[in-house]
């Protein structure tokens, strides 16, 4: 266990301090997510842009600890596709929540069956019930960041999302943003 700490956290810097491990995802690293493959290998045979990063609080993952982190997503497109988290299902099905700090995004939910959609801005808490698979995707033209509060043991299962998708897609529009039905 980790001793009681101050945590201060930035919203428009996107940043926690003290600050632990940081994680940064690549378009390489998002294989198999955008509806368009092609358009996903030239962006991550090309420039590979950092789509987004996750900064991690001090406290553990492990279980009985509330690990906090801030995800930072680039805006833009691949194939009309907002980009977005690979998006994972808790193997406990642990409950989550997530609080908007900067931009304009939105927390995609599936649970095998129905769609959940939450618009998120700074001051919009977005929970995430048990069982339910989670993505974020940015729906503006900056970055879109927002807290996350975690059981520590709750783990990430990337596979599951991989397998049964996440019910619908976050399509670029005229007007913003449509979702559209995707069972893959
Ligand atoms: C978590 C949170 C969150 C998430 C990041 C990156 O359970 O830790 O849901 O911190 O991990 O937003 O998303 P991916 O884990 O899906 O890449
Ligand atoms: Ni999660």
């Amino acid at each position: 266990p980790v001793p009681p700490m101050r945590i201060a956290f930035d919203a428009a810097a996107a940043t926690l301090s003290p600050e632990g491990p940081t994680l940064t995802r690549r378009m390489s690293d998002l294989e198999g997510l955008f509806a368009d493959h092609d358009a996903w290998r030239d962006a991550a045979e090309g420039e590979n842009p950092v789509v987004y990063s996750v900064v991690s609080s001090p406290v553990p993952e492990e279980d009985r600890e509330l690990p906090q982190s801030i995800t930072t997503i680039q805006p833009g497109t691949t194939g009309g596709e907002f980009w977005m988290t690979k998006g994972h299902q808790h193997p406990n099905h642990q409950g989550e929540i997530y609080l908007g700090l900067h931009g304009a995004g939105g927390l995609l939910m599936f649970d095998g069956e129905r769609t959940e959609w939450i618009d998120m801005a700074p001051g919009v808490i977005g929970y995430i019930p048990p069982g339910w698979a989670h993505r974020s995707v940015n729906v503006g033209d900056e970055p879109y960041s927002f807290l996350a509060v975690y059981p520590g043991g709750a783990g990430h299962d990337y596979g599951w999302v991989l397998e049964h998708g996440m019910g619908h897609r976050v399509i670029a529009g005229d007007s913003g943003f449509s979702l559209t039905d995707y069972t893959r």
